[in-house]
């Protein structure tokens, strides 16, 4: 089935994109991107993950080319022409093409995106968990930038699947940030514990959702750092994204959390969340 893409306003096969050498997301990694779900050929929290692509935009001075609902109307259209239900938009935006030189002088910038197909979630409680593995935090310190340049997420990702893991934790000063491509979320007892978003926590749209939520179910919300201790007390240990949804962890570093099973929370949260994608989406949500 061939793939389509939108790039800088045509519609064409992907394999048939052309991109320049010089453009500068290639040459520097000077760009920013978003990652956004649709369920049933609908997108979810489309105006969400627009308004974030425009503050990340803002945030490294590019100046977006299209205004949010008429990109999201773009969107609609490449995602009608892929005829693909059940996926992601994955859509980069960069400074543009122009010689190569740090300075940038201003460029018209490259748009680009596609639609590709994800394979369902599990049903909320079932999985086989997510393994974590903690790993010092090198990031720069504007994480609330959602850049394409993910050198130290992907160093980390790869370290810890090569020790069997499927996700990398980073600490910084003893505190848990966030993860290579998801938030983390503890639970202990009736607090619901997270990191503040900012200089090295990205502004998850699942992360709100999951905040959104939480209260409806009795939770008591605490955005701060979490120590390291804490996290070995944890009743239950989540992380959050666009394309796992609410994922409970089963493996601390070398330690089963709790009883290795999904536990009761998360697996209410999961519910509330499908609960969320059903009503905005209109989707019956097919399941693993
Ligand atoms: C570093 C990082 N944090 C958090 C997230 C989760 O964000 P969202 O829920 O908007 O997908 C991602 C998703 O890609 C990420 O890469």
């Amino acid at each position: 089935m061939t793939e389509w893409i939108w790039l800088n306003g045509d519609i064409l096969p992907l394999g048939d994109a052309k991109i320049s050498v010089e453009d500068r997301g290639f040459q520097f990694a000077d760009g920013v991107y978003e990652v956004i779900r649709f369920y049933d050929g609908k997108l979810f929290t489309a105006p969400e993950h627009l308004a974030r692509l425009k503050r990340s935009a803002e945030g490294i001075k590019i100046p977006p080319p299209l205004e949010s609902t008429h990109l999201e109307t773009e969107i609609e259209k490449l995602l009608g022409a892929s005829g693909l239900q059940d996926g992601m938009i994955y859509l980069q935006l960069t400074r543009g093409v122009a010689p190569r030189d740090h300075v940038y002088g201003s460029m018209p910038p490259t748009l680009l995106f596609y639609a590709r197909e994800l394979p369902p979630v599990p049903e909320p409680g079932a999985g086989p968990g997510v393994k974590l593995i903690s790993v010092e935090d090198q990031r720069w310190q504007r994480c609330w930038i959602k850049s394409i340049a993910l050198l130290p997420n992907i160093l980390a990702k790869n370290e810890v699947v090569a020790q069997g893991a499927d996700e990398a934790v980073f600490i910084e000063n003893g505190l848990v940030t966030e993860c290579s491509t998801s938030n983390i979320f503890a639970l202990l007892g009736p607090r619901l514990i997270t990191h503040p978003v900012g200089p090295k926590v990205l502004p998850g749209i699942t992360r709100e959702l999951v905040l959104e939520i939480a209260p409806t179910l009795g939770l008591i919300v605490e955005e701060r750092g979490l120590g390291l201790d804490e996290l070995r007390q944890a009743d239950e240990i989540f992380i959050t994204s666009t394309t796992r949804e609410i994922a409970w962890a089963a493996r601390w570093n070398d330690h089963p959390i709790r009883t290795g099973r999904c536990g009761p929370i998360t697996e209410k949260l999961q519910q509330a969340y499908r609960d969320k994608v059903r009503a905005a989406t209109g989707s019956a949500l097919t399941t693993a």
